[in-house]
């Protein structure tokens, strides 16, 4: 692992050793941020819930370095961060029924046809979602581009979670939201719900 983070490791869940997954398992109370990019919206959640513990996990280095600068400088005991990809964080360290919700705010819509490989949401992506939620729990989808969260919409359908209203409620925004509200780009929302 590169140098800089190392600084940050109390708060960084580093998978090649054991004892830091262990609350991966144990815990009941998880809330899952995938892509966290630069990790201001699940800091705010976390600010706003001490009873949950939260995860982001993200792909890119730099993000999570600055995911963990900005954790370094504020108080908070329920949140850590995870860097690499989500997809197999997810088959290989989250424990069935640990879960209580997961987000996936703006994942890369990856428009042009010869990329769709690389878009992380499928119905098969989403079924290992709903198994590893805890009874009732849920998932929070959210993108600007309307082709991708049509997309989504039928992966969901497709999958063996149920579509449940948009319950209005005030999430935090992320990074890419505030710069979508910038240019008066609408943020559309796929709320879904196991049971
Ligand atoms: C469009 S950005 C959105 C970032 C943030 N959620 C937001 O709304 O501001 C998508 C993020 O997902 C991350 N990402 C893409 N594929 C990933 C994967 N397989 N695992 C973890 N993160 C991933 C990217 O590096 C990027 O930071």
């Amino acid at each position: 692992m590169k140098y800089k983070i190392r600084k940050f490791e109390q708060n960084l869940i580093d998978i090649s050793i054991p004892e830091k997954i262990f609350f991966l398992n144990d815990s009941k109370n998880l809330v899952l941020d995938l892509g966290c990019g630069e990790g201001e919206f699940i800091l705010n959640l976390a600010k706003q819930d001490s009873n949950s513990h939260f995860i982001g996990i993200e792909i890119k280095y730099g993000r999570i370095l600055k995911c963990l600068k900005s954790l370094a400088k504020l108080n908070l005991k329920n949140i850590n961060f995870i860097l690499g990809d989500a997809t197999l964080i997810l088959s290989q360290f989250v424990q069935k029924g640990s879960t209580k919700r997961f987000y996936i705010n703006n994942p890369d819509p990856w428009p042009k046809d010869k990329h769709g490989k690389n878009r992380i949401i499928n119905s098969v992506f989403l079924n290992h979602i709903f198994d590893l939620l805890s009874h009732k729990g849920d998932l929070v989808i959210k993108s600007d581009d309307l082709n991708y969260i049509n997309l989504i919409r039928t992966e969901v359908q497709k999958s063996k979670f149920k579509i449940t209203l948009d319950h209005n409620e005030k999430l935090p925004s992320t990074k890419f939201q505030t710069s979508y509200a910038k240019k008066r780009v609408p943020i559309h929302t796929v709320y879904s719900k196991k049971n």
